[in-house]
């Protein structure tokens, strides 16, 4: 039997881990001939929690899980961890100023960036999930120095999925006929979800974003508050879509895109497309089954520039913040 891949996952007895963990054990992430061994990471109070996960899992009794460890230290959940899903954070809580957030969660990501860059295998990827995504992504690879800066990711998978949906129902074109989507900047209220590249069935995706009332006054701020959207609806935050954008992202990321397609993601800028090198933005990326490319050449225009702009200076404010705070 081929080795198990050992897989970490934070916050698993939270809300987007309990739509995860089941999802990974029956092989929808990795590939269903490929067994999985889960290592839970959790704070102690939710050891419990993540135990009762636990024997659900077992009761599953999927032919592709190896086991399920359960932790409360960090060190050792990252101990040979070839996928890290760092889904645990802090959130806002109520009269929290951002530079509290940031450093409550630069508490969390920088202690599991020196886990991972100490204990993971040689090969290890890591999606951050927690908010603030990019930024903990950075502060997580800062404190990886062994690990290059490229396997440290965030989710904009989800907001991806989101803007794919939205243009399907605004066009009644089946998702599976739609293209060239990208998500750039920040997962964040500032992401510029970007049409012009796309082909939408037979249409330029230009063409559909020629209607500006629609994508300035609709499509672009329903993909990006469409977390509060659901919040609002479901008296509860988007969990298993979140779980379901992961689940892509790692898959696609390790067994490869769809053939001339590409998708989104959080990766380590080299100064693709004017973004300050060093910092984790989300892009237009293809991979071949291992590592992210980040897909170059796409003319830009003015209006793009613009909303590009925007997302990645809040990117660039959220690492000044964080390096003034000694997080990275
Ligand atoms: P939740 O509150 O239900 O669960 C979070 C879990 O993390 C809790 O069980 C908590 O005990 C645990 N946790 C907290 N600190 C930890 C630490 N240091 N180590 C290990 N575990 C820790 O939250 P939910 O709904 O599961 O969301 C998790 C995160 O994902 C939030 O930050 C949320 O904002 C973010 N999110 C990101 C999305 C994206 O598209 N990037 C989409 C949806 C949610």
């Amino acid at each position: 039997m081929t080795e198990p891949v050992n897989v970490t996952v934070t916050g698993a007895a939270g809300q987007i881990g309990y739509a995860l963990l089941f999802r990974i054990a029956a092989g929808e992430m990795l590939g269903a001939d490929v067994p999985v061994r889960l290592r839970l990471l959790e704070i102690p109070a939710a050891v419990r929690a993540a135990e009762g996960t636990a024997m659900e899992l077992d009761d599953c009794a999927f032919g592709t899980l190896a086991g399920v460890d359960i932790f409360d230290d960090p060190v050792k959940a990252f101990e040979g961890a070839n996928v890290g899903l760092l889904v645990g954070a802090r959130p806002r809580g109520a009269g929290m100023e951002r530079a509290d957030l940031l450093e409550a969660n630069g508490g969390i990501f920088g202690p599991q960036g020196r886990a991972i860059n100490d204990g993971a295998a040689s090969d290890v990827r890591v999606l951050v999930v927690g908010n603030p995504a990019n930024t903990n992504a950075l502060i997580a690879s800062a404190h990886a120095p062994d690990v290059p800066a490229e396997r440290f990711t965030a989710m904009t998978r989800l907001d991806h999925n989101r803007a794919l949906s939205q243009v399907a129902a605004r066009t009644g074109t089946p998702v599976s006929r739609i293209s060239g989507l990208t998500i750039w900047g920040n997962h964040s209220a500032t992401q510029y979800p970007d049409l012009f590249h796309a082909t939408v069935g037979d249409v330029p995706g230009a063409e559909v974003a020629a209607d500006r009332e629609w994508l300035t006054d609709t499509f672009i701020p329903t993909v990006a508050k469409r977390g509060a959207a659901i919040i609002e609806a479901r008296g509860a935050s988007s969990a298993a879509s979140a779980a379901n954008a992961a689940i892509e992202h790692v898959r696609d990321w390790t067994r490869g895109t769809r053939e001339g397609d590409w998708t989104s993601a959080g990766v380590y800028s080299h100064g693709e497309y004017g973004v300050p090198e060093g910092l984790v933005s989300s892009f237009p990326v293809t991979s071949a089954g291992g590592d992210w490319q980040i897909v170059e050449g796409l003319e830009i225009d003015e209006f793009s520039r613009g909303r590009i702009d925007a997302s990645v200076a809040e990117l660039a404010a959220e690492r000044d913040a964080v390096r003034s705070l000694g997080l990275i």
